[in-house]
């Protein structure tokens, strides 16, 4: 039922586009990616969303909110079309907004969500990834059926990346396959070219128990005082608890919007489908 959309982060690699917006409200062709991110979880069953913000965010908030005057105007001047747009900005689903006051990571950001996650497993979908063209994924149903299924503690997305770019993902060294699901054995964070134990990339979605909360905490910051979530799943793995991943299909695959390179492409692919313009 609910999900924690982390959208902290600075945006340091997007400058000087996100110095005074943040980089979830670029937009990709019509919308701003993080709507797609909560449309793809609305359309995945999940029914409250709890963004992690920080400063200089509270444009998303304005986002989702109802804004009266404009719906007024609108409606004076016949523009139908418009106010279904904006309705479907404000969406089925119930959102809520905490902040994360000190840039401490991943990992610290998920942990301020642990009142609203309760003691239900939860969703992590980060906001600066859009999965399947237009948003359009099951993805994250199938993790929570497989999660409930399969008694996991975690279920991870994951996807194949270019051997060079693992040091830009938390990379997962899998213990066995069953078509596109994995168990996962460990999982080791940017590794440097040659260290990584796989090509295969958490792609920006996590089904999680309430435990990972627990594993968070006990987490040490990194060399730059951050605290990692890939680091807390380890811990799980370590365990010995049940950690699988799942291969996003061809046709649903991951557009980060988190570096200049895949937004452009992302932004030029949404773009292309509609065909009028
Ligand atoms: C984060 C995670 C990483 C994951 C990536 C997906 O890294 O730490 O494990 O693969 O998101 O986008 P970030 O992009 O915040 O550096």
């Amino acid at each position: 039922r609910s999900a924690i959309v982390p959208v902290a982060g600075l945006g340091t690699r997007l400058l000087p586009a996100t110095k005074s917006q943040p980089k979830e409200m670029l937009p990709v062709a019509r919308k701003p990616v993080v709507q797609y991110v909560a449309e793809e979880l609305v359309a995945n069953g999940i029914e409250q969303i709890l963004f992690v913000t920080g400063r200089g965010k509270t444009s998303i908030e304005n986002h989702f909110d109802h804004d009266p005057e404009l719906a007024r105007l609108l409606a004076a001047a016949n523009k139908h079309e418009l106010l279904e747009h904006l309705s479907a900005v404000e969406l089925n689903a119930k959102f809520f907004y905490t902040r994360q006051r000190l840039q401490r990571g991943l990992g610290d950001a998920v942990l301020c969500g642990e009142h609203f996650a309760g003691e239900e497993p939860f969703v992590v979908a980060l906001g600066d990834s859009i999965i399947g063209l237009n948003a359009s994924s099951q993805a994250v149903s199938r993790m929570a059926e497989l999660f409930q299924e399969r008694h996991a503690s975690c279920v991870l997305a994951i996807e194949e990346v270019p051997p060079e770019e693992t040091v830009h993902y938390g990379i997962i060294e899998p213990a066995d396959a069953e078509g596109d699901v994995f168990r996962v054995a460990n999982l080791v964070e940017k590794p440097a070219p040659g260290r990584a134990p796989s090509n295969l990339a958490i792609a920006g979605r996590y089904v999680f128990s309430p435990l990972i909360f627990d594993m968070i905490r006990r987490v040490q910051p990194d060399s730059r005082g951050e605290i990692q979530l890939t680091e807390a799943i380890q811990l799980m793995c370590e365990e010995g608890r049940r950690v699988l991943a799942l291969k996003l299909p061809p046709g649903e695959k991951r557009y980060d919007i988190g570096n200049f390179g895949s937004y452009f492409a992302t932004f030029v692919e949404f773009a292309l489908v509609e065909s009028e313009l």
